[in-house]
């Protein structure tokens, strides 16, 4: 039996002495890569399986490598067993547990049949799987959140705009659904995702599988994935699943980026569109007076830091030969770290968003402002049977007139419209209103948070069955 502070490696039979101290701490991965701890003793559990149907364990030998790894589990959760200082990665100090409970003979048996390449390919499928699933469900739940407040926004109107300048009024639902279908696109790409990354690499051994007559396929079953890699030497050494999850983060994170720079805009003193809640703003040290969009900022910046991790990815990648290289190790980090980033984002962005209170009369008058109405009074000239290059001369000239004159075209006597173009009549001002504006144009795809919600649905409904 190996003591607890023995050092033992998965490998050293050539070698004439162990690692170097300074290769030894180059390559030591248990700082980060422990958190794959459970699914590595699933694996092993499957594959103890896989070597007891093809006769490689008794059925005594199973039921005892079962009970050992009972107890790994065991030891691990209450925290009784964790890596000591010379194990080199995660299975390195798994393997050391096992030996120590189930004895060299047995534990020893384990590692016939696969490697640490197809193993650790295995293991970070699952993890991300399963930690996928988990940012799919805050996303559908901050969509819940936007679709709350468009419901709370009614008919609600506000400036839209392009090049941030006012372009159209719209409705507030309208513009916090458009923030809702890119979030919804992020978990269907995520569902997209899975149907890939559905696949164990177990089996593959180092790069070309073994001769001892294991059977991947059950191993695939057991561990939730619904086959096996469609070629070994692709199923070790592909980390290109790894960095589509850290693409769907950084998209995530430029989406919500762009509703958390608006929102920083609507805070502002200029706008004034919104009042966060104190639970999420902050203070200054120096100016009494200040409330500041934190969260949003936050995960403005944290949008960043994502980029990095798939930065970090497509760099590690690139230029590595077929098989497996130790390169590889470095994908962990970066895919943690995306996890975790979103993970501790989503909640309190959500949040901050069901606090936020929109402040409806100041966002109305802003839409009726800045001439929003212009396209809409074109449009009545064209309705007119004006041409609308004409159409579009006559309404700059009327808006060059109303900003001289300092109003604005709902302002405008007939009589004046007249002296810009004949055609326009009393019902003019009908068309010019803002419910016109709002309500009479014909819109492909508006508010419709009930679309949002099916799609919520569908998707969970899809989560569910991964
Ligand atoms: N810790 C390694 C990694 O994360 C596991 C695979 C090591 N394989 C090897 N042949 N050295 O990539």
């Amino acid at each position: 039996m190996t003591e607890n502070n023995e050092h033992l490696a998965l490998w050293g039979g050539r070698f004439t002495s162990g690692p170097s101290p300074e290769l030894a701490r180059l390559s030591k991965s248990t700082q980060f890569d422990w958190r794959l701890a459970d699914d590595d003793i699933a694996g092993s559990r499957a594959h103890a399986r896989a070597l007891g149907r093809a006769g490689l364990l008794t059925a005594d030998e199973l039921q005892r490598m079962e009970d050992a790894l009972d107890t790994l589990q065991r030891h691990v959760d209450d925290g009784s067993f964790a890596p000591i200082e010379d194990d080199e990665d995660e299975a390195t100090a798994l393997e050391r547990g096992l030996i120590d409970i189930a004895g060299d003979e047995l534990g020893g048996k384990l590692r016939a049949g696969r490697s640490r390449n197809d193993q650790i390919a295995c293991l970070i499928r699952m993890w991300l799987r399963r930690h996928s699933r988990a940012i799919a469900g805050l996303l559908l739940d901050l969509v819940n959140a936007l679709i709350e407040q468009s419901e709370k926004a009614g008919r609600t109107v506000m400036p839209g705009r392009t090049h941030m300048q006012h372009a159209q009024p719209v409705l507030l639902a309208h513009q916090l659904m458009a923030h809702a279908w890119p979030l919804i696109r992020d978990v269907q790409r995520l569902i997209d995702w899975d149907k890939r990354i559905n696949a164990s690499p177990y089996g593959s051994g180092a790069l070309a599988g073994n001769t001892l007559g294991l059977d991947p396929e059950a191993v695939a079953r057991e561990l939730g994935f619904s086959r096996v890699t469609d070629n070994s030497i692709d199923g070790t050494a592909a980390r290109d699943l790894v960095a589509e999850f850290a693409f769907v983060a950084a998209m995530t994170g430029v989406d919500i980026s762009r509703l958390s720079e608006e929102i920083i805009i609507w805070n502002t003193q200029e706008f004034a569109f919104v009042k966060l809640d104190d639970g999420y703003s902050t203070g200054s040290s120096i100016m009494p007076q200040k409330k500041n969009p934190d969260v949003a900022e936050l995960l403005r910046g944290k949008t960043g830091r994502v980029y990095g991790d798939l930065f970090s990815l497509l760099t590690v990648m690139k230029g590595i030969p077929l098989a497996y290289n130790k390169d590889m190790q470095e994908d962990k980090e970066p895919f943690f770290d995306a996890r975790d980033t979103l993970l501790k984002s989503l909640p309190v962005f959500t949040a901050m968003l069901q606090n936020m209170t929109f402040r409806e009369d100041v966002m109305e008058k802003g839409a009726a402002g800045g001439f929003t109405n212009a396209t809409d009074c074109a449009d009545y000239l064209t309705k007119k049977g004006v041409p609308f290059r004409d159409a579009h001369r006559v309404v700059g000239e009327l808006v060059n007139y109303c900003i001289k004159a300092d109003t604005a075209l709902m302002d405008l006597s007939l009589e004046e419209l007249k002296s810009f173009h004949p055609a326009f009549e009393q019902d003019v001002f009908d068309a010019m209103s803002l419910k016109t504006c709002v309500e009479g144009r014909s819109i492909p795809g508006g508010p419709a948070p009930s679309a949002v919600q099916a799609s919520i649905d569908e998707a969970r409904k899809q989560l569910a069955q991964k």
